[in-house]
């Protein structure tokens, strides 16, 4: 792999410790994906920001990496685990919001924009189409790639930020157009509606192969792409997928029925009584939030509801008046967090839940441990007012 001679100065600690292992992640990460070089990026998303999931040695390592590293391109930030200004909703144990805030700081530190997102193309973060950039977190990465038609790899907590330090990433994987032709096809027969269906999909295709995936049969409006992205990127490492007309000659190719769609949905989904509705992974939209508000309008849940939206989303529902609908209706509307990862359900003691996500389902219970009852967006509001 070729470096300038600054990149190997740098390599070699010449720039520094944080520069040295800024370079040293990206140069490993660079051979193992055959790059021929570091090419420049507009921007980088990171994960890592969740106290559940990086722990204390995570806290220990930015705090330290923070010192002195400072991000050279746009940089947003995934969700963490708490919503600061609703914290006597769940009660989190003192320790969990203190670690959890300094995380949050460090990357502030770094000049990380506090987003606290995993859809940060809808307002923090919408590169232009073509434009490379390092993002982590899975579902972002894929509707990036596959519908933004911006370039990633699929990024880890670390490279992402060593791209942000540096302000590059290889040139490989789905940077280049080759990797971004699809190598394997999903012909499908069923006629996915809700946007659960689309997330079923994404589960179902995503196992099947780590490389670019084709749909042919397939449209979807930007809502319904979201949830096959997070279910692409759930299941498996494929960051990308193309609808195509026809598939092209001699490539592998599965189908998707009907019966494909009720086979994942019962391995995603028990049939119980759930104790809370637990909406928003990713993070709803605006036009999300704004279907759900219009379904809730002049009803009253017999559940207790909690919508997840990023800070950004949150304002413009609130200027909207989408916020104090879904209030009304007895629902709860909360910022910043990961409603699939944080172990808020836990907190209040809820075993149950219900969601319209295949990927929040799939986390729910591998992480969290919690039974859950999947449902599209419209039974969920069917069902509990
Ligand atoms: Fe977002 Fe958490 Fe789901 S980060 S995609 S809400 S698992």
């Amino acid at each position: 792999m070729h470096l300038t001679r600054w990149e190997e100065r740098a390599y070699e600690g010449e720039h520094g410790e944080t520069m040295e292992s800024a370079y040293r992640v990206l140069v490993a990460t660079g051979k193992l994906l055959g790059a021929d070089r570091l090419i420049p990026i507009v921007s980088a998303h990171i994960s890592g920001v969740n106290y559940a999931n990086i722990g204390d040695a995570g806290v220990e390592f930015l705090e330290r990496f923070s010192k002195d590293a400072k991000v050279k391109v746009k940089t947003t930030l995934n969700p963490c685990g708490i919503d600061s200004g609703k914290l006597q909703l769940f009660n989190p144990p003192r320790e969990f919001v203190d670690k959890q805030g300094r995380i949050v700081d460090s990357y502030v530190r770094m000049g990380v924009s506090k987003s606290l997102s995993c859809i940060p193309y809808e307002i923090d973060n919408r590169p232009r189409r073509g434009s490379h950039v390092a993002w982590a977190e899975s579902s972002a990465c894929v509707f990036g790639n596959s519908v933004l038609g911006i370039r990633t790899n699929r990024e880890s907590a670390v490279s992402a930020l060593a791209s942000a330090i540096t302000g590059k990433t290889p040139n490989a994987g789905l940077h280049l157009t080759a990797g971004r032709r699809a190598k394997f096809v999903v012909d499908v027969r069923a006629r996915p509606s809700s946007n659960l269906d689309f997330g079923i999909l994404g589960i179902f295709a995503g196992k099947l192969t780590a490389e670019t995936i084709g749909f042919t049969g397939l449209k979807g409006d930007a809502t319904q792409l979201k949830a096959l992205a997070a279910g692409v990127g759930t299941s498996g490492a494929s960051a990308m997928f193309v609808l195509l007309d026809r598939a092209p000659k001699g490539l592998e190719r599965v189908s998707f029925t009907d019966e494909e769609i009720s086979k994942v949905r019962e391995q995603l989904s028990s049939d119980l009584d759930p104790e809370v509705v637990l909406l928003g992974c990713p993070f709803y939209t605006l036009r999300e939030v704004s279907d759900l508000a219009k379904g809730l309008k002049g009803r009253r849940l017999k559940k207790p509801m909690f919508v997840h939206l990023s800070r950004s989303v949150y304002s413009e529902a609130d200027r909207k008046g989408l916020v104090k609908t879904i209030e009304e209706s007895g629902g709860e509307v909360m910022k910043d967090m990961c409603p699939s990862l944080s172990p808020t359900p836990k907190w209040k003691g809820f075993t149950k839940v219900a969601t319209d996500s295949a990927k929040g389902s799939y986390y729910m219970k591998s992480s969290l441990k919690l039974g859950v009852n999947l449902l599209s967006a419209e039974d969920i509001v069917r069902n509990y007012t």
